[in-house]
């Protein structure tokens, strides 16, 4: 009996142990705002100050939004520099708030204007990029544009245009910058995807496309590469972050601007996404998932319970084409009361 006794009272042990366990799991997981792998670097992997200080890292869509915010954190890292999007002056305006905030200098910086729709040039360009710092390490494909519109009235000259720049543009650039890494047997390409790249939701047909074109294309080529151990494909899916992403969406017509830039209260903010960008990069993560809660939630739900996935998104996204029809801020009507435009 006393052997019984003592069975029972480890047993119940170890099932409040267990279950104080998968409490705290649960708990963790509720105020998590990354994939569990990337908030694991991010308390016990290598500190992106030891691993990114010194590197060379050309960003594209480096004038606004979340390429503006990875160049001032790069920069007060100690990385060296090449920014790239359409707006020269806009470029100008960020390598000067850079020097402001670090300790590089001048030449430090290049800014290196490129547009990612004109293929045509960036054979040109990159080569510019490598000979102004005699490589490159790290190469973030973060330009690129959203879409606020229902399929049954988008133009196919939208889908092309988001396949240009979201996806061509970026293989473009990719190809361009890959033959000098395999070359030196080092290097890093980034690129910035989105939630969208795995998920599905209204008024996002092409821009997810362009994303999940993205993500095969990146998941495909690293398995090319498994004789490179030194080259690093990333690939970063952010849900929500504070940027201009949604004042400069695509709409139904190539030539009409989205007027309704929507609520950025609810969003992640674009510092906490760099800065885990940033750990992500240090750890050599192939993917990372940066999103706040209930985003979060989502993103583990469609990659591994793609049913109830669905189901959820069923539901939610009703709601959001019926607001957007009706002229309400689709962006707030997820979660929150949606507002007028
Ligand atoms: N913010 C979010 O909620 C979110 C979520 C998931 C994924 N993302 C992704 O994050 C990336 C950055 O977006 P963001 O949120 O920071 O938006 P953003 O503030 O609108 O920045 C977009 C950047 O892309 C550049 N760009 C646009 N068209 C270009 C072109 N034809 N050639 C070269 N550069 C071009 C823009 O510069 P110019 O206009 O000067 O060219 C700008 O620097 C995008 O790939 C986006 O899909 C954002």
């Amino acid at each position: 009996p006393d052997v019984h006794t003592a069975g029972c009272v480890l047993g119940t042990i170890t099932s409040s142990r267990s279950a104080l366990c998968l409490l705290v799991q649960l708990v963790r997981f509720l105020f998590a705002d990354a994939d569990l792998t990337l908030l694991w670097a991010a308390a016990f992997g290598s500190k992106p100050k030891d691993k990114l200080c010194g590197k060379v890292v050309w960003i594209t869509g480096a004038s606004s939004g979340i390429g503006e915010e990875l160049a001032y954190q790069l920069a007060s890292l100690g990385a060296f520099l090449i920014l790239s999007a359409r707006r020269e002056g806009e470029l100008e305006r960020v390598k000067r708030s850079c020097l402001e905030r670090s300790r590089l200098q001048e030449k430090d910086i290049l800014v290196l204007p490129l547009d990612l729709m004109e293929r045509g040039s960036h054979e040109a360009i990159a080569k510019t990029a490598i000979r102004h710092f005699d490589h490159i390490d790290i190469l973030v494909n973060n330009g690129g544009r959203s879409q606020r519109s229902l399929c049954l009235d988008t133009g196919m000259e939208v889908y092309e245009a988001l396949m240009d720049l979201n996806f061509l543009g970026t293989i473009s650039l990719t190809k361009c910058v890959l033959p000098h890494m395999v070359q030196r047997g080092v290097g890093m390409v980034v690129t910035v995807s989105s939630v969208m790249g795995f998920a599905g939701a209204p008024l996002a047909t092409g821009y997810s496309a362009s994303k999940h074109a993205l993500q095969g294309f990146f998941n495909c080529l690293r398995t090319e590469l498994t004789d490179h151990p030194g080259i690093t494909i990333s690939t970063v899916c952010p849900g929500p972050v504070v940027s201009q992403i949604v004042g400069n969406a695509f709409t139904e017509d190539l030539g009409k601007p989205n007027s309704n830039v929507g609520d950025q209260e609810y969003k992640m903010s674009t510092s906490r996404c760099v800065a885990l960008m940033l750990v992500g990069m240090a750890n050599h993560l192939k993917e990372m998932w940066i999103s706040q809660q209930p985003f979060l939630l989502f993103c583990y739900l469609w990659q591994y319970a793609p049913t109830w996935a669905w189901a959820l998104t069923d539901w939610l996204g009703r709601k959001r084409v019926q607001n957007f029809r009706a002229g309400l801020d689709a962006d707030s009507s997820y979660f929150t009361k949606p507002k007028t435009k």
